[in-house]
């Protein structure tokens, strides 16, 4: 599903980078250039980068269904 419409950037490229070690949004827009332009992307990049982040912290899968990354 493409998240960043002006950069024509997919969730599985956000998540590529992310595994990669594209922990902030600064890393992100870096390597893939999301919320340089509109911004409207923002929100789904964070929480595609926070869903990662939950993930490694209880060993979860990314993109998993967790009972810990819904808690936080
Ligand atoms: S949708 Fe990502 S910058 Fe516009």
């Amino acid at each position: 599903m493409i998240i960043c419409i002006c950069r024509a950037v997919s969730d599985r490229q956000i998540r590529a980078v992310v595994s990669q070690g594209a922990h902030s949004m600064a890393q992100v827009r870096a390597e893939l250039g999301t919320g340089g332009c509109c911004g409207k992307c923002t929100r789904q990049v964070r929480e595609l980068i926070e869903e990662h982040s939950a993930a490694q912290q209880c060993g979860q899968a990314v993109g998993a269904a967790c009972a810990c990354a819904l808690a936080a």
